[in-house]
């Protein structure tokens, strides 16, 4: 499973490529704005930082402004994939822009029939919110699985990019499913190394230390 991560704070990218676990980035417009900073320069410092995909949200929601913006940002660099929303309009623009040669992440999906769409519009990914669904009491993983499910039984070559992922449990189940991508916070990155039985053990282990004589000079 690749690991992408969900962020457009350029020193977070840095520490998870620095750990080796950034093959790609999301970002959209909440994670923008919390930089306090203009989306088109956070791009550019993305792009020259990151060689896997980057995915950049449009914010119209007709079919010609997001493939104006889609165009805009497909420009910044190859690894560039243009994030629309699922919603009919969103669907036209994933179309085109596929068969232009743009890859597509297809946002905000929240049901496995949405995700069906997406997969024969021609997306690239789709990006199933499990979080956002187990906010209301629903059952974000088990939308996951079904996706997989439709998508194996028919050859779709759409990956599940499994989205607002809260806590390691999503990122375990997302690989159990077999899940492409997920796309993690770089919180929840650290959270994944952690174990108390490790810090635990790496404690006892130093003190023990100090009980071996050392060799004399
Ligand atoms: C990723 O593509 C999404 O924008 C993101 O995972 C949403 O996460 P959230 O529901 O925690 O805001």
């Amino acid at each position: 499973m690749k690991f992408f991560i969900d962020t457009a704070d350029v020193g977070e990218i840095k520490k998870a490529l620095a750990l080796g676990l950034c093959d790609g980035v999301t970002t959209n417009p909440s994670l923008v704005a919390k930089t306090g900073r203009g989306f088109e320069d956070v791009l550019k410092e993305i792009v020259q930082l990151v060689p896997g995909p980057i995915s950049a949200e449009v914010t119209a929601t007709d079919y010609e402004g997001m493939l104006r913006e889609g165009r805009h940002y497909a420009k910044f660099g190859e690894q560039v994939v243009i994030k629309v929303p699922l919603i009919v309009e969103g669907l036209r623009a994933v179309k085109t822009l596929t068969d232009e040669g743009t890859k597509v992440n297809v946002t905000l999906c929240f049901s496995p029939v949405q995700a069906l769409l997406a997969a024969k519009a021609g997306a690239t990914y789709i990006s199933p919110f499990v979080g956002r669904l187990d906010d209301i009491s629903q059952d974000g993983m088990a939308m996951v699985g079904d996706i997989v499910q439709i998508y194996r039984n028919y050859g779709f070559k759409t990956q599940v990019l499994v989205a607002s992922v809260r806590h390691p449990v999503h990122v375990l189940e997302a690989a159990k499913l077999g899940a492409d991508v997920a796309t993690i916070p770089y919180s929840v990155i650290e959270q994944l190394a952690k174990h108390p039985l490790t810090d635990a053990g790496l404690k006892k282990f130093l003190a023990d230390w100090e009980k071996v004589p050392k060799a004399s000079k």
